[in-house]
């Protein structure tokens, strides 16, 4: 199964994504995370990548057509991924469109989660992350022992880009450049709509009622 999860920072496609790849075995692929690794190794793409992402600005397509269409042909997704955090253009998904039947593959689902601006910014202005890429919220989902990883144990830090400047544009970023997809996606029929807000577990549940049908 290949899926794509669409919604604005903070809607919590990392914190669902988690579960997914735990509960449907499917290769679990971050754009922004596979970005902030390059960061904190500064290599080329990092530096780079830098500038754009402390602005709330997207990087520019070229660059993550070339990573996306690197990652899917690794021979780690062949029995399924989930992409978090691409595409973000029309371009990005006219080139994922295009990338896909060469490996032999499709794209099955794209689960669209819709969470209102205001709470976003709440969360995002909470929000702890781990280099494993695991998220947690200061007041919403907070770690057992303050500042640690239930996971790995590691350090939780502030992302540079969860201040309240870059959040706000990364609002406007999503809303102009991102939110035609779901209408691009729709036309495809292949958008299933998620109410974002409540419950995290509660909204796992109401994902798997739609990924079970695959
Ligand atoms: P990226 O890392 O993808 O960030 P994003 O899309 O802004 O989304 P976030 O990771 O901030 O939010 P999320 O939806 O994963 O929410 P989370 O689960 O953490 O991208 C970062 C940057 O990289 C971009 O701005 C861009 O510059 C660049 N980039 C990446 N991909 C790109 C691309 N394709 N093209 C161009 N540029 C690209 O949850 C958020 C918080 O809420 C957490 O604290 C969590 O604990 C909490 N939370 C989660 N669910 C709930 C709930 N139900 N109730 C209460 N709190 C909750
Ligand atoms: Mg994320």
């Amino acid at each position: 199964m290949n899926i794509v999860l669409l919604g604005p920072p903070g809607s919590g496609k990392g914190t669902q994504a988690k579960m997914i790849a735990d509960k449907y075995k499917v290769k679990h692929i971050s754009t922004g995370d596979i970005l902030r690794e390059n960061v904190r190794n500064s290599t080329t793409l990092g530096t780079e990548a830098k500038k754009y992402m402390d602005a709330g600005k997207l990087v520019p397509d070229a660059l993550l057509i070339d990573i996306i269409k690197d990652r899917l042909a690794k021979p780690d997704v062949r029995s399924g991924w989930m992409l978090d955090g691409y595409p973000r253009t029309l371009p990005q998904a006219e080139a994922m469109g295009n990338i896909m039947p060469g490996l032999g593959q499709k794209l099955d689902v794209v689960l669209n989660i819709d969470v209102p601006d205001e709470e976003l910014v709440q969360r995002l202005s909470g929000r702890r992350m781990c280099k494993c890429g695991t998220s947690y919220h200061i007041q919403f989902n907070p770690p057992k022992e303050t500042g640690k990883c239930d996971v790995c144990g590691e350090e939780l830090y502030h992302r540079d880009d969860d201040k309240a400047e870059a959040i706000m544009q990364r609002l406007e970023t999503y809303h102009n450049q991102t939110q035609p997809l779901i209408e691009y996606y729709s036309k495809k029929g292949v958008i299933a709509n998620i109410k974002g807000s409540g419950d995290i577990k509660q909204i796992f549940a109401e994902i798997t009622k739609v990924l079970d049908k695959f």
